[in-house]
């Protein structure tokens, strides 16, 4: 994971830290590991979606085009062998980041449902950093659903041990401040 990590950062347009970045890569990355224990997501799909959905973005503001970006990114990362999945783990990946940003509903997708509506769904929980309510009418898992009242507590957003794990597995560096972000 981490020379897809630093792939990816390399070519980030965007500050890191800010509220699209790795960070929130972070809490996507927790909450779909979460929902998939239930859901039964494919944790690979998650795991990259959570790494790869942000990724093309070119402002931290209304950029529609992100989703369709960050398909193409990441079927060139698996010809370049830093996406290791199968044929159909892939296509369920690149319809889930394509679509993220988009109103489709995940029934709507060709490919596992499940997958999809679970990355979609951890992207959706980690609103509450940009003040925006989770409406748990746009939720497509009951775990997802249970999560997003606990996303609402300000906590939520402190830098835990088991983030810093994650973003040591990715080899980013930290923010110099432990605070909320
Ligand atoms: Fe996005
Ligand atoms: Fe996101």
């Amino acid at each position: 994971m981490k020379a897809l990590a630093r792939r990816i950062l390399d070519q980030y347009a965007l500050n890191p830290y800010d509220s699209h970045g790795l960070l929130h890569w972070v809490r996507v990355h927790e909450s779909g590991i979460e929902i998939a224990s239930s859901s039964g997501a494919d944790r690979d799909v998650v795991a990259y979606f959570a790494l790869l959905h942000d990724s093309r973005r070119l402002n931290e503001s209304r950029d529609p085009q992100h989703g369709p970006r960050g398909a193409e990114f990441a079927r060139l990362l698996h010809k370049e062998g830093l996406v290791d999945l199968n044929p159909t783990q892939l296509q369920d990946l690149i319809t889930a980041i394509a679509h993220h940003n988009s109103h489709d509903r995940v029934e709507d997708m060709d490919g596992n449902s499940i997958t999809i509506g679970t990355c979609w769904d951890a992207d959706r929980l980690d609103l509450p950093r940009v003040g925006t309510t989770v409406n748990p009418k746009y939720l497509y898992t009951q775990e997802a659903k249970r999560l997003a009242n606990l996303w609402n507590h300000e906590d939520a957003y402190f830098i835990t041990d088991d983030r810093r794990k994650l973003l040591k597995t990715w080899g980013a560096t930290l923010p110099e401040k432990n605070q909320p972000f």
